[in-house]
Order: C-alpha cells, then sequence, then structure tokens
C-alpha cells in the first residue's frame, strides 16, 4: 500500500509581531524568516519524517525549487511534480511572542492543479492505496470524484474551510480531518461535540478524526472511539502543527500501527513541532518523537 499526497507547497514568509495587525493600523515586525510550508508539503514531510514512503504531487511553479529540494532531502518522492509558469504560492503569517498565528496564503501555482494532471497522477495509484489531500489545490472537488472511481482510500483534511468544501460530499472517505471550527463549519452546528457527533451520523463510513488544540484529539471509525491527551509544550510557533499531526497519524496507520498508536506519535511530533520555528522546519524525526515517548 502507496501513499500519494495531493497538495499545496508554499513559501512561508514568517513575521514576527507583538500582536495580529487590525484593520486600517501598521505594525512594525522584529523578524521575518522565510522557510517552506504549505499544508501539502507539510503534511507529506511529517509522513516521511515518520517513516513512511511518500509521493507528493503538486504544481512547482517559479520560485518554488527550494520547496522541491525540502522535499527530496526529507525522502519524499517529488518524481511526480508537475512544472508551471505561475509563482509559486506563498504565505504572509503574522507570530505572535505567544506563538499564535494569522495566516494569508496566496495560492499561485497551487491553483493550477488540473482535472488532467489529477488523472495522470491517480492513475499511477491502485486500489487501496492512500491519498491526502487538503484544501489548498485547484479542483479538488474533481480530485474526490476521481479519487473514489480508482478506490483510494482518501484522507482530507478539510483545511482551510471554504463554502466549495462545504458543498461537497463526503461519503466514501477513509478518514475526514477537521478542527473544531472545521467540524462546526461542516455540520452546520455552533458546538462543537454536538457538530462531531452529526458528522458521527451522517457520514457512518468515514473516520472522523477531531483535533482540539489543548484538549487533545478524538477520532471515530468502525464504533470505536479513540481519545488522545495533548502533550504540554513551551509554544513558539504553532505553524504547521496540524499538519504534522495529520502527517504521523497517516504515516503511523501505514506503517500498521494501531489508531492509539498513531494519535499518541501525532500528538508528541505535534508538541514537538509547535516549540520550534516555522512549518516544514519543525517536523521532528520518528526518532525524537519515540525518544520523548519514551518507546
Ligand atoms: O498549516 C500551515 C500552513 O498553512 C502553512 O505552512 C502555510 O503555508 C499555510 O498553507
Amino acid at each position: 500500500m502507496r501513499i500519494v499526497n495531493f497538495g499545496s507547497m508554499n513559501l512561508d514568509h514568517v513575521y514576527a509581531v507583538d500582536h495580529f495587525v487590525r484593520g486600517g493600523e501598521t505594525i512594525l515586525s522584529g523578524d521575518l524568516t522565510d522557510c517552506a510550508g504549505g499544508k501539502g508539503l507539510n503534511q507529506s514531510v511529517a509522513v516521511a519524517r515518520s517513516g513512511a514512503a511518500i509521493c507528493h504531487a503538486g504544481m512547482l511553479g517559479v520560485g518554488g525549487e527550494p520547496l522541491r529540494a525540502l522535499l527530496d532531502e526529507a525522502g519524499v518522492d517529488t518524481s511526480l511534480l508537475q512544472p508551471c509558469a505561475a509563482p509559486q504560492g506563498h504565505t504572509v503569517i503574522q507570530v505572535t511572542p505567544d506563538g499564535q498565528n494569522s495566516i494569508i496564503v496566496f495560492g499561485g501555482s497551487n491553483r493550477e492543479v488540473t482535472p488532467a494532471y489529477m488523472d495522470e497522477t491517480l492513475a499511477r495509484f491502485r486500489a487501496g492505496d492512500y491519498l491526502m489531500l487538503q484544501n489548498e489545490v485547484s479542483n479538488l472537488p474533481y480530485a474526490l470524484k476521481a479519487a473514489k472511481k480508482w478506490g483510494l482510500r482518501i484522507v482530507l483534511n478539510a483545511s482551510p474551510i471554504n463554502d466549495e468544501l462545504l458543498g461537497l460530499d463526503l461519503h466514501g472517505l477513509e478518514w475526514l480531518v477537521v478542527n473544531e471550527l472545521e467540524c462546526m463549519a461542516l455540520a452546520g452546528v455552533q458546538e462543537v461535540f454536538e457538530a462531531y457527533e452529526a458528522l458521527k451520523v451522517r457520514y457512518p463510513e468515514v473516520g472522523i478524526l477531531l483535533t482540539l488544540g489543548g484538549d487533545g484529539s478524538i477520532s471515530w471509525k468502525d464504533g470505536e472511539e479513540v481519545r488522545q491527551q495533548v502533550y504540554p509544550a513551551q509554544a513558539v510557533d504553532t505553524t504547521g502543527a496540524g499538519d504534522t499531526f495529520v502527517g504521523y497519524f497517516v504515516g503511523s496507520l501505514a506503517q500498521g500501527l494501531s489508531r492509539k498508536e498513531a494519535m499518541d506519535l501525532a500528538s508528541m511530533a505535534a508538541s514537538i513541532a509547535v516549540s520550534r520555528p516555522g512549518a516544514a522546519p519543525s517536523i521532528p524525526a520518528v526518532s525524537e518523537v519515540r525518544a520523548r515517548l519514551g518507546k
């Protein structure tokens, strides 16, 4: 069984700020760091660092070469990346002293993914292989339909949430990964646990993995619920922590670990990532995660 991730790759421009800029306000930033990011890229790196093999598919635009280099260095298979003339996707990220972030994403090359490229890519995989998706590339609805046709096990991280995603038929996913806001938006319910219950009822065949920030995470599949605590960390930069969690979760499942073990490793990996600056560069190797867990 193989894993392919059809996902975004961004050049993250990370600005250190005292507080998030408000409407009409101009603020000074004390520091600027450029690093690799994108929900897709971060999740692929996390899968690779969890010890699983992964192939990343996506559009490499102008200025994106450092992102390919980072994926290569992490051991991600980049042979299916497609070049394009659009500027590489990038972000403007504000990070406050307590590690919280606020992100603007410019899609750029990530919005050039075509149905033809998806077909070509997915045809290389077989029923039962994992397909990871997030909501930062174009033609997500097409990807879902095509992947269902090929019998791939789809893990959809419903992030960032938008109207297009709210309108999608999510039946047939292997896993739906959501945070609290995404969970409530998808369910159309204002309270997170009611929303979680509503999604379980609406999509009984879909595994639901709900991340709850400092309250850990909870998952439901095949009639079994698993809860996971968070491992406390001194937050330096929370960017990419959710991606680290998703990548470790999928990578660990693909290596045959139980769901409980996968969530435990994912939780510790995310906690380590939070304690370091940047998105992809902050994702730890599995040896470090296991050492911290004493496993
Ligand atoms: O989830 C974090 C990521 O979201 C950042 O790396 C940024 O690129 C945005 O896509």
